[in-house]
Parts: structure tokens; sequence; C-alpha cells
């Protein structure tokens, strides 16, 4: 079934949504065939395909690059690619510039932006233009100066609130969904419970409506992931197993064989050959 902001908003209270960061079109391809409802075409590519320390190099033009490539392999998820930083943090006009990038080059059918009730003016002027956001809170990456590194959020009672109001305010703005990121479980299915969409934990405990993970951390290429990952299959040494097997077998003149060779009955052709 295609999925749409429709189909998003009207899972709530009925099925859990599933959503993974993915960058490329192989991956999207059988993420789209293995029951993922949202491909999030995630700034954490300047972590995980670019080896930055944090998101804040990422450009538009790399979203947009990395988002057509995810979209080109969807037939059935929702394809949400992340304003990168500072790409509506300016004015309310380059914003809508640059989200209008996203989803007209960048073929995404949403985009995603951090921050709470100071970007809803932002937040209305996209929806105005015809383009679905969906919303980011708790931690915040491209924050991560201002947060003072990659911490839970949302411990005390005014910062819990301060969340709370947040995702009312983004809500109120009519973000169609929103992603909370690490902050304790207890907060997470209160915000979930509070809100009329669809809340997508990452580290926000089991009540949210549905969840999020960057794809290299739940699959083991990721060397130290965060405490909320789970692995659920080791892709890494899946792929170390292939990648040392082709290098022994280059190495021992094994492959290629016969079978991965192009023959010729004649040869008496490359005689001519000066
Ligand atoms: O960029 C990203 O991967 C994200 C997820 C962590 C939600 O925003």
């Amino acid at each position: 079934m295609k999925n749409t902001v429709i189909t998003f908003r009207e899972a709530k209270g009925r099925e859990k949504l599933v959503m993974l960061t993915v960058y490329d079109y192989s991956t999207a391809k059988i993420m789209d065939q293995s029951g993922v409802h949202a491909l999030l075409v995630g700034d954490s590519l300047g972590n995980v395909m670019l080896g930055y320390d944090n998101t804040l190099a990422v450009t538009l033009d790399d979203m947009i690059r990395h988002c057509t490539a995810v979209a080109r392999a969807s037939d059935n998820a929702l394809v949400v690619c992340d304003m990168p930083f500072m790409s509506y943090h300016v004015s309310v006009e380059e914003s809508l510039r640059n989200a209008g990038r996203l989803l007209a080059q960048g073929m995404a059918h949403a985009v995603k932006l951090e921050g709470g009730m100071d970007f809803c003016p932002t937040v209305r002027a996209l929806i105005r233009a015809s383009v679905p956001v969906m919303g980011h809170l708790g931690l915040t990456p491209q924050s991560v100066h201002a947060l003072g590194g990659y911490r839970v959020q949302g411990r005390s009672l005014a910062a819990a609130q301060k969340l709370l109001d947040d995702a009312r305010a983004l809500q109120d703005a009519g973000v169609f969904a929103l992603v909370l990121e690490c902050v304790p479980a207890p907060l997470g299915a209160r915000i979930t419970h509070e809100l009329a969409i669809p809340v997508i934990g990452i580290g926000a405990g089991p009540d949210c409506d549905g969840q999020v993970l960057v794809w290299q951390d739940m699959s083991g290429l990721t060397s130290a992931p965060p405490k909320f990952v789970k692995i659920f299959g080791q892709v890494d040494s899946a792929m170390r197993t292939a990648f040392t097997a082709y290098a022994e077998a280059v190495k021992s003149g094994v492959f290629p064989s016969q079978e991965n060779s192009y023959s010729m009955s004649d040869t008496s052709l490359f005689d001519a050959l000066r």
C-alpha cells in the first residue's frame, strides 16, 4: 500500500509506524519491500555516509542528491527528507525555497525540521505552500553544541514541560507527525498520549506511535551505537565475509573463473593486434 501523510495520520492508535533512515537506492529498495512505512533521508548521512562527527556540514545539495536516489526506489514508503542545518534558520522565505527544492528536485514527499515553537512560523508557511512537515524534538542533533553534546533531554520538570509545549505548538502549526529523540520513556508516553498526530520515537520508549532508527546502527554497521539501539542483524559480518572471500579469490586467482569470463570461438582475429 502507498503510504502518504494521510495514512500516517490515520495510523495513530491503530498501527505502529515503522521508519528507517536510508541514503541510497539499493538499500531503499530492500526497505521499501520490507514493510517499512517511511524512508527518512536523514542528515545523519553526515555521520554514517560522509564520516563527519556531526550533521552540521551536510548541505542542501547533499540532501537532494541522496533523496532522489531513495525516492526512485520507493514504490510504497513515504519519503521524508531532513532540512539540513541553516537551511531553515535564516528566513521563512529561504526556508520555503529550500524545502521546495527538496520536493521538486529531491522528489521528497515531506520534509523534517528540528526545533519547537520558534520554528512554527516557518512550519506554517511551508504547510501553506503544500509542503508536508514532520517535526523533531528532544535530542536535536543539529543543536549538538547548544545542548552540550548528545544527551538525554527532558529529565527536569521544566525541560519536560518545554518539550510538551513545543510538541503542542508544532501540532497546532500543522506538522503531520513528530520525531521524538532521546527522552525518558514516561515522557515519550505522555507526549504521545497528549498529541493527536503520530509520535515516532528514537530512544523515547515503547509507547510512541512508531519507531525510527538509523539503519547502520540497527544492522551492526556502527561500532558503538547509542543505548536506545537494538541490533537486528549483523550486516557488518556478512559484508566482511563477502569482502574477505572476494579478496582471497582474486589474490589466489580463483576468481574470475571460466564461468565469469566471456569466450570467443575464433581468437585468430587477435593475432592481428599490434
Ligand atoms: O537524521 C536522522 O537520522 C534523524 C533521525 C535520528 C531521526 O533525524
